[in-house]
């Protein structure tokens, strides 16, 4: 009984030498260890540890996910890793250390194969690698020899949690142990860094996003009256999943009707009926990067003329906003252009009085009754993805653009949403392929 109990739970977090997608070029954590190493003030250690694997209720936990930090460095998927840098150290195999789980057949057998050393060097182009269970002789080796511990916290802002994670209780044993070295925030360096998109990092998003376009594609043609919010979140699953990702970048959201006007919809237990409008912020994991996509879709296929004035005034103001995401502009003043766009087309709704815009308070601005959400967010690793407070947009740079106008009193909601990257002359629309127009939705569910 203990042996089922054992394989039953373990199995479900076993983390994998080979991951589902294809390989990452280890070549991009060489690099993105060169760019941190650059902002390290001299003689420092960076320590950063894998997440823990999060237990739910009995002797269940959570599928295992990375820290996101420690896998862009790495490229390591797997529980109980550690990095350490120390890119002054005298000793040349001191400068990058990968510590990972050592392997034996008993874990093997129970749990699935780990990362052998070599195995870690091919994924993460990191000579030295140790198992994690010299960690601390090690780190207390080098510790002495550094005057700054730079540790690693989760800083993004939206961040609300009371759980401790590994990397905080390994600074709270820091400072008692080491208490006059200087410490500092690893993450403000990576948050300047993960901002700006690799290559190959844009490799990945885009084939997340295109696993996101199978599977928008397969439930255009699977919608009608009578579907239940929850099968259309199956339909997507399945084609997520048979196209190697390992699932939704995050909870989907499926409301029909007046649940699209719940921005954080997530029971997707409703019928779809016929003249309504389906809301799906949905997207596709892929190697760990996230697709981010809204669409709003008439459940019967064809758009009543206010749904299709609804929609193509927030495709307007999508398509608007795009041309202001662009360098020389901030998220603060972005939004606030975006607002007044939308208060023009919520004019040309009926839904605001021009009259009354006028004399509007400006810290109670009309627009926020039918918008009350940001336009944009980066997108990456995270799916509200790391970067320094209001830093000004940058080519490179990967955002979400997704405008909505959420009519409760019409039982209507739409966003649309798509990932762009900036581009030098002009951004690059990642769901260029993906039917958008009215015209386009309507063909694609014709079909
Ligand atoms: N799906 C989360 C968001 O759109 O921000
Ligand atoms: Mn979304
Ligand atoms: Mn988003």
């Amino acid at each position: 009984m203990d042996a089922f109990y054992g394989l039953q739970v373990r199995m479900k977090f076993s983390a994998v030498v080979s991951m589902r997608s294809d390989p990452v070029d280890p070549a991009l954590f060489v690099r993105n260890r060169a760019k941190l190493v650059e902002k390290l003030k001299p003689n420092t250690l960076v320590v950063i540890h894998a997440n823990d694997i999060t237990p739910t209720n009995a002797d269940g936990t959570l599928q295992f996910r990375q820290n996101n930090d420690l896998y862009y460095l790495t490229g390591v998927d797997q529980e109980e890793t550690v990095l350490v840098l120390f890119p002054d150290a005298p000793m040349e195999a001191d400068r990058e250390i990968l510590f990972v789980r050592e392997t034996s057949e008993h874990i093997a057998i129970w749990e699935g194969e780990k990362l052998t050393k070599e195995q870690a060097t091919k994924v993460s182009g990191i000579k030295s690698v140790r198992w994690v269970d010299s960690f601390e002789d090690v780190f207390h080796t080098l510790a002495p020899m550094v005057d700054v511990l730079s540790l690693h916290t989760n800083e993004h802002p939206r961040a609300n949690t009371i759980v401790e994670t590994r990397n905080r209780r390994f600074i709270r044993a820091c400072q008692e142990r080491y208490p006059l070295h200087r410490y500092e925030r690893v993450a403000l360096s990576l948050q300047e860094i993960r901002m700006l998109k690799d290559e190959e990092e844009i490799k990945f998003l885009q084939k997340a996003i295109d696993i996101t376009e199978a599977g928008f594609r397969r439930v255009l043609k699977f919608l009608k009256p009578g579907v239940g919010e929850w099968e259309i979140e199956a339909e997507y699953l399945h084609e997520f999943v048979r196209n190697k990702s390992r699932g939704f970048s995050y909870s989907p959201i499926i409301g029909s009707g007046k649940n699209a006007c719940a921005l954080h919809y997530l029971e997707n237990d409703k019928i779809c009926e016929d003249g309504q409008m389906v809301l799906m912020d949905v997207g596709a994991e892929y190697g760990n990067w996230n697709a981010d996509m809204t669409r709003t879709v008439p459940v019967n296929g064809k758009f009543t003329p206010r749904q299709k004035d609804v929609y193509e005034a927030v495709l307007r103001v999508m398509r608007a906003a795009n041309g202001l995401l662009r360098p020389g502009l901030g998220p603060i003043e972005y939004q606030k252009k975006v607002l007044e766009i939308m208060e023009k087309e919520l004019i040309g709704l009926g839904l605001i009085d021009a009259e009354e815009a006028k004399k509007q308070d400006a810290t109670k601005p009309l627009v926020k009754k039918y918008f009350m959400h940001g336009t944009s967010h980066h997108l990456g690793l995270d799916v509200h993805d790391v970067s320094p407070p209001n830093s000004d947009f940058t080519v490179g740079q990967v955002f979400t653009i997704e405008p909505g106008i959420y009519i409760r009193e019409e039982g209507l909601g739409v966003r649309i949403e798509n990932n762009v990257v900036i581009g030098e002359t002009e951004n690059i629309d990642l769901f260029v392929n993906f039917p958008t127009t009215v015209e386009e939705i309507e063909a694609a569910m014709a079909e």
